[in-house]
């Protein structure tokens, strides 16, 4: 069966990608900040190891492909992200701003570059790249959210620069917008189907659709 390896596996959307991977019987490594307190992520079913990985922390992110060498890894779910501090216009945290680039930003960049040998060696060759379609600017039609929409914004330009960087080595990188998910407050799309629908647009893909942006419903989103 083919293997993933999903970050931010602590709470959230995390979870649910470890739980329903493992469910179709995938081998899952489920990356958490702190696997000791992630019970949700211990208690799922099926192949699953849960590591330990802060993917701010660049040093962790070598080790840890370094314990996982000669593992192929057919998707890489780049998925940790940090986003529940929105403060206005004149009240901008830049400590913050930093914190939220190295998690939403840097991190997944790094992961990129030191898991691209086990990716590349696998069957199915995928990055995917939890996004936000508050990171397009394009549809940003309420303005705030500086860090948080930058840092996806960000990312989104990574995402297209991986995938045709990588394109000579057949991967193919998407950015994924996992709806409106109840992980938030107030959020209406179902944790299960968000996670469900990202996975069927990962599972569709194919290279010609490398750098690309879907919403959990496969819509195409504008950068
Ligand atoms: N839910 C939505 O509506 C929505 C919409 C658009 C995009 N997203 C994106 O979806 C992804 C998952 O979010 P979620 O909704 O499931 O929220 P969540 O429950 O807060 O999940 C994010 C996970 O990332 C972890 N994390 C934070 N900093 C980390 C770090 N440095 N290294 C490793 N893990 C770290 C968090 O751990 P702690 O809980 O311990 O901090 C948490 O488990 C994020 O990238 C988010 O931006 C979500």
């Amino acid at each position: 069966m083919p293997t993933v390896l999903i970050t931010g596996c602590d709470t959230g959307l995390g979870v649910e990608f470890a739980r329903q991977y493992a469910a179709e019987g995938y081998r899952v490594f489920a990356t958490c900040l702190d696997p000791d307190t992630s019970d949700a992520t211990r208690a799922i079913k099926g192949d699953v190891r849960v590591l330990k990985l802060d993917v701010s922390d660049l040093s962790a992110i070598d080790a840890l492909a370094g314990e996982l060498r000669n593992e192929p890894i057919d998707i890489l779910v780049s998925n940790a992200g940090l986003g529940k501090h929105h403060p206005p216009f004149g009240q901008t945290d830049f400590a913050y701003w930093h914190r939220i680039m190295d998690v939403n930003l840097i991190g997944p960049m790094k992961l990129a570059e030191t898991f691209v040998e086990h990716v590349a060696t696998s069957e199915m060759k995928v990055m995917a790249f939890v996004s936000s379609r508050m990171g397009s600017i394009t549809l940003n039609m309420t303005g705030g959210s500086y860090a948080y929409r930058s840092s996806k914004a960000a990312l989104n330009a990574v995402v297209k620069g991986l995938a045709i960087d990588l394109q000579p080595r057949h991967i193919i990188v998407l950015a994924l917008h996992p709806g409106w998910a109840k992980t938030e407050t107030g959020a209406h799309v179902d944790v299960d189907r968000s996670v469900s629908g990202m996975r069927a647009v990962i599972q569709r893909c194919s290279r010609h659709e490398t750098g690309c942006f879907f919403a959990f419903n496969d819509t195409m989103l504008p950068w």
